[in-house]
C-alpha cells in the first residue's frame, strides 16, 4: 500500500462566516475524499461538521464542492487528483451554511412539498396498474434520484440568485413534475390540476435555459435536461398553443 501526504483546504465556519483552513493529511491507495475528511476528524479536527451516511453513493448526504465542483465526497476518488494538487472542500454554495461542510437544504424539501403527488387513476386499484415498458423505464430513470441536490446547487438560476428561489423549483423538482406529467396513469388533469401550466406558472420552468449544468453533475447520470426538462417544456408549449385549449380558454374567460 502506498501512502502520501496531501494538502487539503477545508472551509470551517458557520452562518456568521468562516474561512479556509489548511491541513496536511495522509492518503492511502483506493481512498475517497470522505475517507480523508474522516481521517481529519479522527486525527486533527474532531469537531469538523460533515453530513454523510452510506459511503456508497446512495444516500445523497455527503454533497459538497471539491475544487469548486459539486460532488459526492464518498464517490470522489483521491486518485483523480494529482498528489501535489491542493484539494479544496467547501460547503454547497446555493444553500445556507449550518456549520463547516453542512448546509441547510430545507429549500429542497419545501419545493418537494409544493408538487402535488401522483393522482391514482379512478376505478383502478394498486396492483392493477398496467403501463408500457417504455413508460416504466422513463419513470425509473428519474427515480434513480438520491436527492443529493447537487443539481439544485449547480443550476445558475439559484446558485448566485437567492431572489429566484421562491419562483424556481430547480431541476430536481421540475424533473419530478415531468415524471408525473408524462406518467400514463396520472389522473391529475381529471381533477383539474394542469401540471404543465403549474410547471410554468408556479415552479419556474421558464427560468431554465437548458444549460445542462445540472445533468453534468448528477451522480446517478440521470439525463435531467434531455429527458425531463426539455420534454416538459415541449409539452407546456404544445398545450399553450393547442387550438382546442386556446378556444377553451377564450370561452372560459367570457
Ligand atoms: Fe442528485 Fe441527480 Fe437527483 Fe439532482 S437529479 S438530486 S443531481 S441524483
Ligand atoms: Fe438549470 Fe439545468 Fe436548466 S442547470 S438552467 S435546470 S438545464
Ligand atoms: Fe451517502 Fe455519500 S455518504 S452518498
Amino acid at each position: 500500500m502506498t501512502t502520501y501526504d496531501a494538502h487539503f483546504r477545508v472551509w470551517r465556519g458557520d452562518a456568521d462566516g468562516g474561512e479556509l483552513r489548511d491541513f496536511s493529511v495522509a492518503v492511502h491507495d483506493g481512498e475517497v475524499v470522505l475517507d480523508i475528511v474522516h481521517r481529519l476528524q479522527a486525527t486533527q479536527t474532531p469537531d469538523l461538521a460533515v453530513r454523510w451516511n452510506c459511503k456508497a453513493g446512495k444516500c445523497g448526504s455527503c454533497s459538497a464542492e471539491i475544487n469548486g465542483r459539486p460532488r459526492l465526497m464518498c464517490m470522489t476518488r483521491m486518485s483523480v487528483f494529482g498528489r501535489d494538487e491542493t484539494i479544496t472542500i467547501t460547503p454547497l454554495r446555493a444553500f445556507p451554511v449550518v456549520r463547516d461542510l453542512v448546509t441547510d437544504v430545507s429549500f429542497n424539501y419545501a419545493k418537494a412539498r409544493e408538487i402535488p403527488a401522483f393522482v391514482p387513476p379512478p376505478g383502478v386499484k394498486p396492483g392493477e396498474y398496467r403501463m408500457a415498458q417504455e413508460d416504466v423505464a422513463r419513470s425509473q430513470e428519474f427515480r434513480k434520484c438520491i436527492e443529493c441536490f447537487l443539481c439544485q446547487d449547480t443550476c445558475h438560476v439559484v446558485r448566485d440568485h437567492e431572489e429566484n428561489k421562491p419562483a424556481f423549483a430547480g431541476p430536481r423538482f421540475l424533473m419530478r413534475i415531468a415524471e408525473l406529467d408524462m406518467h400514463p396513469l396520472d389522473a391529475a388533469e381529471e381533477t383539474g390540476l394542469d401540471r404543465k401550466r403549474t410547471a410554468q406558472e408556479d415552479h419556474g420552468l421558464g427560468y431554465c435555459n437548458i444549460t445542462k449544468c445540472c445533468t453534468e453533475v448528477c451522480p446517478e447520470d440521470i439525463h435531467i435536461t434531455d429527458n425531463a426538462l426539455i420534454p416538459l417544456k415541449e409539452r407546456a408549449v404544445d398545450r399553450k398553443y393547442d387550438p382546442l385549449v386556446w378556444l377553451g380558454n377564450k370561452i372560459g374567460r367570457r
